[in-house]
Parts: C-alpha cells; structure tokens; sequence
C-alpha cells in the first residue's frame, strides 16, 4: 500500500509536466486571441463611468469602512455647472486632480481600497498615456475617471478648436487605457468661461464639476491642516477637492477619511452625486 502511494505520486509528478506545459500552452493562446481581438479596444464596448459594483475584500477590512453605495450613476439635467450634491442626505464626493501619478495614485488607491471607499479622479490626459495601467487600475477598482483637459493649461486662453481638442484628446486616452468614457470635465485652475462650459457641455455631453470644499493642498500645508481643512468644510452634498499628485496629500488621507466616516459622512463618485441631483 505505501510502496504503491509512492509510485502513484512519483508517476503523478511525471505525468504532471505534460498537464502542466499542456495547460500553459491553452492559457497563452487564449491570452493571444483576447490580445488580438482587443489590441485597439476597437471592438470593445467602450462602459459610462466606472465599475462601481467592484467590492474590496474582506479580509482588508480592519478599520472604519464606508458603505456599499448602490445608488445610480447615470444622470440627465440641463445644469451645466456643478460645485455641490443635495444637502438632505450625508454623501460627499472626494475628487483627485492631475495625476495619475506613479507613486501617489496607487498608495491613494491602497488608503481607499481598505476602507470601501469611491472616488472620481480628474486625470490628465498626458499622464493617462503616461500611465495607462494606473488609469486601468482606478477604473477596475470601481472609482470613476473624469476629464481634467489633456496639457493642463489655463482654458480660458483657448479657442474653441483648441478647447474641443484638450476634451478630445484626453477622452481618447482614457478610452484607449481603460475602455470607459469621462462623464464629467473639471477645468485646470478652475477657469472655464461661461460659454466655454456651454460649449463642453454640449459638444461632450460633460457638465463643469467644481467643488464646495478646497483645502488648498497644492500649497502644501502639511497633512494635519488639509485633514482638518477638510474635515472643518465638509458638508452634506460636498465635492471636495485634492490632488493625488502630492505626496502630503496622500499623507492625509488615511485620518481625513476615518474623520468623515466617524462623522457619518458617506463617499460616492461625482456620477451617482448628480445622478442623486437629477432625481430630486
Ligand atoms: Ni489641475
């Protein structure tokens, strides 16, 4: 009985080595025909909006936690600027600007993962072609990407044309690293003429998001002021503003969100907050 145990499992090991290269070998050509047939993304159905049902798991849930927030994310309206969601119910929309950003964007994306958190990302088009697999990872992860123009130039300078092609050039970018369409657009400096934001709106279907709460991180105050800046202006229906491309950004996230949570502040995407407005 045992000398035949033995046996079985030395034959077992050899016959193993055939199974193994034979399964290696189907794996590599599925790889290969999914390669082929979506090199492009050009027979890919290109999704609205991100994968909002994606659940962290459970095992990374150690501390405070937001929610699962199954709310809608499609949202029709006329307004075409936004700077806040209703003030009945306790959500927020956090919003990250400029990056992708090797290093800050996925330490951000870890900080968020563990506490089911979702956010919208206002990316730069040259850093999404920079960065694409970060751009992917955002997206897979259930948080949404938005428009943030493709040079980060100050689009009250532009013309139209060139208006239309910061929109453009960046929509495509993210089209091509993530296969999902910008619902939205915030503008660099905050600077978008009227007309330009009508333009926008209706050439790209994106309304104008701009925020409620500003921390002013970019300056660098330090963590422990954009924490408190934040956590001092936040509000029912707050979009607030930060960048993922500071490091002592990132650095203040990690309080700044369990403040908000302790305080029952509930985070949704920048979507799902106007598609909350629209119903109402
Ligand atoms: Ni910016």
């Amino acid at each position: 009985m045992k000398r035949r145990k033995i046996l079985k499992l030395s034959s077992g090991g050899l016959v193993a080595l055939p199974a193994c290269s034979s399964q290696k070998g189907e794996k590599g050509s599925k790889v290969g025909k999914h390669g082929a047939s979506s090199s492009e993304y050009g027979d890919q159905p290109v999704r609205l909006g991100a994968n909002t049902q994606y659940r962290p798991p459970a095992y990374v849930n150690k501390g405070l936690r937001n929610p699962n927030m199954n709310l809608p994310t499609q949202f029709t309206g006329e307004s075409v600027t936004h700077s806040r969601g209703l003030s009945n119910q306790p959500y927020v929309a956090m919003t990250f600007d400029d990056g992708p950003h090797p290093q800050n964007t996925p330490r951000l994306l870890d900080i968020l993962r563990t506490r089911n958190i979702k956010a919208t990302f206002y990316v730069i088009g040259s850093n999404v072609d920079r960065y694409p697999h970060i751009v992917r990872r955002i997206v897979a992860e259930g948080h949404e990407i938005g428009n943030h123009t493709y040079t980060h130039r100050k689009l009250t300078t532009l013309s139209n044309s060139e208006l239309r092609r910061e929109m453009r050039r960046t929509e495509d970018a993210i089209v091509r690293a993530a296969a999902v369409k910008p619902r939205t657009m915030r503008p660099p400096y905050g600077a978008l003429f009227e007309r330009q934001r009508s333009l926008v709106f209706s050439d790209f279907t994106y309304p104008t998001i701009m925020w409620s709460v500003d921390p002013n991180d970019w300056k660098r105050p330090g963590p422990s002021v954009v924490r408190s800046r934040i956590l001092r202006g936040a509000h029912n229906g707050a979009i607030i503003l930060a960048h993922d491309l500071h490091a002592p950004t990132i650095d203040a996230m990690p309080g700044t969100f369990d403040d908000l949570l302790s305080k029952g502040y509930q985070f949704i995407t920048v979507s799902q907050l106007l598609a909350l407005k629209g119903q109402a």
